[in-house]
């Protein structure tokens, strides 16, 4: 059954159903703001990540849990819809299914505010049920919009059975258990997270290297940190730090691009294990400047057929 049941990528992580306004910029404080547009979609850090992987062909499942209403229902159907085996993902009677309130405005920022309802109820022992998947996978990750300490237990378990491990940071938090680093072969952040884990700015390119050469210094395998439109920077020693530019494209909504580009890189671990961390990265790079181009987190992102055959 395990050989039958081993995915490329487990994602032990968040579901959150988001409800995204556009506006013409974000409200001030204690301001109200004329939006234009309302649309409600699946997101959720984790769930974004999975779903990315299984759209450019990863065999994936997803550990989470959502509440027991019409949003946790919703969420149940997006999986099969792309693929996801959600036999790992509980429906909770005691919380709502996670929300995130997100504004876009017009020139393509964001804010988001999450509740993680049902998300914060995934315990250690609803993870323990998905060990053998988890043994059996190619490639865990995990974020932090679940208890942290579920998280770093995903994390010891896949590295005890050898799987390789991606960690997401986000959102960031400062007082980081020391042990995430050590658990993480990859460690993926964005520069306001490397800032606020590392207590140094992280703007020029210099700077977020040296962010990085500090992140690798705590101990992880290897850490990329994506820079938006910048492109991204892989570190796999001290010495040698990679940059890799973004693709250009004409930006309408940047909401989750963070998660398509994790999605893909896991992918990319799956199923390419012999190609070189940056030219995996650089790939991501690619399906996630795809994923800008459309309004919405999951509703964005390309399939493979979407995308340049040379990708894959
Ligand atoms: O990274 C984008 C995601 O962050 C959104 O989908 C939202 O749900 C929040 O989790």
């Amino acid at each position: 059954m395990m050989t039958e049941e081993a995915f490329d990528v487990i994602v032990v992580g968040s579901c959150m159903t988001d409800l995204v306004s556009q506006s013409p910029r974000l409200p001030k404080e204690g301001e109200t703001i004329h939006g234009r547009n309302f649309f409600i979609g699946f997101g959720g850090k984790g769930a974004n990540q999975c779903v990315q992987a299984a759209r450019l062909g990863a065999k994936t499942a997803m550990v989470a849990k959502v509440g027991k209403d019409s949003f946790g229902d919703g969420y149940l159907r997006n999986f099969k819809d792309n693929g996801v085996h959600a036999g790992f993902v509980g429906q909770s009677p005691d919380a709502a299914t996670g929300v995130a309130s997100i504004t876009v405005t017009d020139a393509g920022q964001n804010a988001i505010v999450i509740v993680a309802g049902a998300n914060a109820l995934l315990s250690e022992k609803e993870l323990g049920e998905a060990l053998p998947a988890i043994a059996s996978a190619k490639v865990l990750l995990c974020q932090l919009e679940i208890a942290p300490q579920t998280s770093l237990r995903a994390l010891r378990m896949a590295k005890e059975k050898k799987v390789t491990t991606i960690f997401n940071p986000a959102p960031a938090m400062a007082d980081l258990d020391p042990d995430f680093y050590r658990l993480s072969d990859v460690f993926c952040c964005n520069e306001t997270e490397a800032e606020l884990l590392t207590g140094r700015p992280a703007d020029t390119a210099e700077e977020a290297e040296r962010a990085g050469r500090e992140l690798l210094r705590r101990g992880c395998g290897a850490v990329v940190v994506t820079l938006g439109a910048r492109g991204c920077l892989v570190l796999k020693s001290a010495n040698a730090a990679e940059s890799l530019p973004a693709t250009p494209v004409a930006a309408l909504d940047t909401t989750g691009a963070g998660d398509s580009f994790i999605g893909a890189l896991a992918f990319y671990m799956a199923r390419y294990p012999q190609m070189q961390l940056g030219e995996m990265a650089r790939r991501a790079g690619h399906v996630a400047a795809a994923s800008v181009r459309a309004m919405g987190t999951q509703s964005s992102y390309p399939h493979k057929g979407d995308l340049a055959g040379e990708l894959f």
